[in-house]
C-alpha cells in the first residue's frame, strides 16, 4: 500500500486556515479576495482536483472525495459569511443615513417684497381708504402728454427741470414724471369726478447722486370735480401724511411753482427724527420735503376735457423712494435699484 498523498494534509490545513480567516471578514471586498484565494483556479482545492490524475490509483477516489468535501464546506461557509456581511452593510447604512427627525428644519431661501413694493402698497392702501383708485399709465409717453398738455410748451424754461431720454421716434420720451397720466385719466373720465393715484417709474437725465437716480418711482394724486378747493387738497394730503408717518405729525405748505398747477405748493412734514428740532436727516431745518402739489391749472383741466369754469381739482406728486428713505433712514437712493441682496433682505 502506498503512502497517503500529501495533498490530503494540505487540503485539511487549507480548510482550517480558510475558515479561520473567513470568520474575521466584515466587508465585501476582502470576501472576494478570500474567494479568489481559497476557491480560485490556483487554490489548494482546485489544484487537488487537477492532481487526481497524478495520484496513485488507490487514493484517487479519496482525494476526489476530500477535495469535494472541502470545496463544499468552503462554499457553504462563504455563502453564510456573505449573508452576514451584506446584512451588516445594510444595518450600517441604515444607522449612518438615519434621518434625525429631531434636528431643526432648514430654512428655505425665500424672496421678499422689494422695499418700493412695500411702500407703494402702503401708499395705495391709505389713498384707497380715502376713495382713490390706482390708475396705471404708460412709461413711454408722447412729448405732448409729458410737456405740452401740462402747460409746459417747447422752450419753456421749466423743461430744464425735466431733462429726459428721447427715443429714436421724434416726439416720444420716457416720461419724466407721472403727471402726464393726469391728462390720460381726465380724457378717459371727463366729465365724471376723479379720485385717482397714478404710480410708476419715471426717467430723467440726471447727475446720479445719493439723492437722485435716473430711474425712480412717483405717485401722482389727482382729484377733479365740482367745488374742489385748496382746503380739500390740504385735508387730503394731511390725512395721507398722518397715516403714513404718525397721527400727530405737523405739516406745512410752502409756495412753489409748477406749470400745471396754480397756485402750487410744496408740502413739508415736521422731521420725525428730531421732532422739528433740527438734525442731520432734515439738515437742521426741522422739516422734510415730501411732495409737490397744487390746484390743477385751468389750461390743464381744459386739455383733459373739463370746463375750468365748472370743474376744479387738485394734484400732487411724490417720490416713494424719498419717502422710504425718510421712513427707514436710508442714506442713498441708489440702494433701491442696485440689486444688493444685503440691502433688500432688511425689509
Ligand atoms: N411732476 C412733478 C415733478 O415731477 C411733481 C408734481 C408737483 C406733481 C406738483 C403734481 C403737482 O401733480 O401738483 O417734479
Amino acid at each position: 500500500m502506498s503512502e497517503k498523498p500529501i495533498i490530503l494534509a494540505e487540503l485539511e490545513i487549507a480548510q482550517q486556515k480558510a475558515l479561520a480567516l473567513l470568520a474575521e471578514i466584515q466587508d465585501e471586498e476582502p470576501l472576494q479576495a478570500w474567494k479568489r484565494e481559497y476557491l480560485g483556479k490556483s487554490s489548494t482545492v482546485m489544484s487537488a482536483f487537477s492532481s487526481i490524475g497524478q495520484q496513485s490509483k488507490e487514493f484517487r477516489p479519496l482525494v476526489g472525495q476530500v477535495a469535494n468535501q472541502v470545496k463544499q464546506a468552503l462554499e457553504a461557509a462563504l455563502e453564510e459569511r456573505a449573508r452576514i456581511v451584506t446584512e451588516a452593510a445594510l444595518t450600517r447604512k441604515i444607522t449612518d443615513e438615519r434621518v434625525d427627525v429631531t434636528l431643526p428644519g432648514r430654512q428655505p431661501i425665500t424672496g421678499g417684497l422689494h422695499p418700493q413694493t412695500l411702500v407703494l402698497r402702503r401708499i395705495f392702501s391709505i389713498f384707497a381708504e380715502m376713495g382713490f383708485q390706482v390708475y396705471r399709465s404708460r412709461d413711454v409717453e408722447s412729448d405732448e402728454h409729458n410737456f405740452e398738455l401740462l402747460n409746459i410748451p417747447a422752450h419753456h424754461p421749466a423743461r430744464d427741470m425735466w431733462d429726459t431720454f428721447h427715443i429714436d421716434q421724434p416726439g416720444v420720451v420716457l416720461r419724466t414724471h407721472t403727471s402726464p397720466g393726469q391728462i390720460r385719466v381726465m380724457r378717459e373720465q371727463a366729465p365724471n369726478p376723479i379720485r385717482a393715484i397714478l404710480p410708476g417709474m419715471c426717467y430723467r437725465y440726471e447727475q446720479i447722486s445719493s439723492r437722485s437716480e435716473i430711474q425712480f418711482n412717483q405717485v401722482e394724486v389727482l382729484a377733479v370735480g365740482k367745488n374742489i378747493t385748496f382746503g380739500d387738497m390740504k385735508g387730503t394730503l394731511n390725512g395721507f401724511v398722518r397715516r403714513l408717518f404718525n397721527a400727530d405729525v405737523r405739516t406745512r405748505l410752502r409756495p412753489s411753482y409748477f406749470p400745471f398747477t396754480e397756485p402750487s405748493a410744496e408740502m413739508d412734514v415736521e422731521c420725525f427724527v428730531c421732532a422739528g428740532k433740527g438734525c442731520s436727516v432734515c439738515k437742521g431745518s426741522g422739516w422734510l420735503e415730501i411732495m409737490g402739489c397744487g390746484i390743477v391749472h385751468p389750461a390743464v383741466l381744459k386739455n383733459g376735457g373739463y370746463d375750468p369754469e365748472v370743474y376744479s381739482g387738485f394734484a400732487a406728486g411724490m417720490g416713494p423712494e424719498r419717502i422710504s428713505m425718510l421712513l427707514h433712514k436710508i442714506e442713498d437712493i441708489r440702494y433701491f435699484w442696485g440689486n444688493d441682496a444685503r440691502f433688500l433682505e432688511q425689509f
